[in-house]
């Protein structure tokens, strides 16, 4: 079964631009992606998207349908009404290059922010053995496929362009929780807190856990309860805990 579907979809570039209406063919099966193609192909065809597997694995065809940051691959046309007009803008908590695609480096600048993975001293790679159950809890985080439509959605960034220098975003922050949690990490042998760094560091004090970033997530990530809450118990942990407390000010004293 076949339908002429109304489309109101962004159209510029990092100068400006305006939501054009469009009325394009859906069949069914079809997702948002499916249309957007066919939009480029029969009515404007330098209309810019960027996508690549059409499976939700690579993460690059995020984009806003109605408002809401979704993967317009694995967004079906059968979750609207026929009569609705389905409107398809860029991202928002990133800057437009033209039409549906931004520029996401913030989100590689961010990356490059995070310490990495200190393998633990006297083991050469090939050595390294863990356990199922030591690496349980963090194998969700690995599911992450950086689409950034998290990042996207959070507040702290969404529409507060003066916080990013200062906040790392969920998937980043996850990834602090997911190396604090690795088994063999030896972050801590040489002095690195992570947990406290997320903290002091990479803004984790902004979160006030409304999960918006787990809502959005296409691989069903429980980025708050998972990743960001537990980090958030810990740093409160440590900074009330008497002994971090004595400790701290002994150390600040020795310096
Ligand atoms: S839970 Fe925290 S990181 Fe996630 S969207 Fe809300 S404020 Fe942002
Ligand atoms: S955590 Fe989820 S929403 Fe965020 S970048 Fe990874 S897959 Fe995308
Ligand atoms: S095209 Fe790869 S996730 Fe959509």
């Amino acid at each position: 079964m076949s339908y002429t579907g109304h489309f109101r979809v962004w159209r510029g570039d990092a100068e400006g631009g305006e939501l054009k209406d469009f009325e394009v063919e859906v069949n069914e099966g079809e997702v948002v992606l499916d249309v957007i193609h066919r939009l480029q192909a029969t009515q404007a065809h330098d209309l810019a998207v960027r996508w690549n597997c059409k499976a939700g694995k690579c993460g690059s065809c995020s984009a806003e349908v109605n408002g809401r940051p979704r993967l317009m691959c694995m967004t079906r046309m059968s979750v609207f009404a026929e009569d609705e007009t389905v409107t398809v803008t860029p991202m928002r908590a990133f800057p437009v290059l033209r039409d549906l695609v931004t520029d996401v480096s913030f989100n590689y600048a961010k990356a490059r922010e995070i310490p990495s993975f200190v393998p633990p001293p006297g083991l050469a790679p090939g050595e390294y053995r863990m356990a199922q159950q030591d690496v349980g809890r963090s194998q969700e985080f690995r599911k992450c496929i950086e689409c950034f439509l998290c990042q996207d959605t959070c507040h702290v960034v969404r529409d507060h362009e003066e916080n990013k220098p200062d906040f790392a975003g969920p998937r980043f922050l996850m990834r602090i929780a997911e190396l604090d949690m690795h088994p063999l990490d030896a972050a801590a042998e040489t002095g690195l807190d992570r947990a406290r760094t997320a903290q002091d560091v990479h803004g984790l004090g902004y979160c006030n856990i409304t999960k918006c970033c787990t809502e959005v997530c296409p691989e069903q990530i429980h980025i708050t309860d998972n990743a960001l809450i537990p980090m958030k118990e810990r740093t409160a942990d440590r900074k009330y805990d008497p002994l971090v407390w004595l400790g701290d000010r002994i150390f600040r004293r020795d310096k």
